[in-house]
């Protein structure tokens, strides 16, 4: 891990500011969830049930704290302060280090680039050197379902590479009896 640990607990892109979670946005955001949950239970297995506004205040609550430990570094995406999803830098292995872009959006709020602009931040912030305010990662994914055609679209806007396709390797969420494949697109620090 970067000494000191340099994880900004707010960016500021063009149009959004993106924030580390607390309990406190634990309502307004069970209510976005609950609001999305037609949207996102294709893709995310965590989204399937409504929640509580009680449950997403522990969910956030334990967000913040594995953001502190630098374990998993999430952001709310907040437009004129309102949130519109969230977004991280997930399975992150300091030994590397590598980790993991993820994201969601309030269907509402698709279509603008929102998610993309987001996602360039954070690659910014993750491959930029450690010695000039970045995480310093030598190798950044992002995955998704290969049926995930607007998700697909975010890496390919960002000039990432299509490494892999994992034939197989999750289960849809919705139907558990169904296979999917998984892409894996990868951007370096460096090109090889
Ligand atoms: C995946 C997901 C985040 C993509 O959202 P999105 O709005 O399509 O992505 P962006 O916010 O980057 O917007 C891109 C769209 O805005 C358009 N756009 C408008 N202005 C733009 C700009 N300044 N920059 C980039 N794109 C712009 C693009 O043309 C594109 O539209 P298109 O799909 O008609 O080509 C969203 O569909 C979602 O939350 N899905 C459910 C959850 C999910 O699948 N998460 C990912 C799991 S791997």
């Amino acid at each position: 891990m970067p000494d000191p640990a340099p994880f900004p607990e707010t960016l500021t892109t063009a149009r959004l500011t993106l924030r580390v979670p607390t309990a406190e946005d634990g309502p307004a955001m069970a209510a976005l969830v609950n609001a999305n949950l037609e949207h996102l239970r294709p893709w995310l297995p965590w989204a399937q049930m409504p929640r509580t506004p009680e449950q997403q205040q522990g969910s956030m609550a334990r967000a913040h704290d594995k953001f502190l430990q630098g374990e998993d570094l999430m952001y709310l995406m907040l437009l004129e302060g309102q949130p519109i999803g969230s977004c991280g830098i997930h399975r992150i292995d300091w030994a590397v280090p590598s980790g993991d872009i993820g994201y969601w959006l309030d269907q509402r709020r698709e279509g603008h680039g929102y998610v993309t602009e987001t996602a360039r931040a954070l690659t910014e912030l993750a491959l930029k050197p450690a010695a000039a305010g970045g995480l310093g990662f030598e190798r950044l994914e992002i995955r998704c379902d290969a049926r995930n055609l607007k998700s697909a679209a975010v890496p390919e806007r960002l000039g990432f590479e299509l490494e892999a396709r994992l034939k197989r390797h999750a289960r849809d969420p919705q139907h558990p009896e169904q296979f999917r494949d998984t892409l894996i697109f990868a951007r370096w620090p460096h090109e090889y």
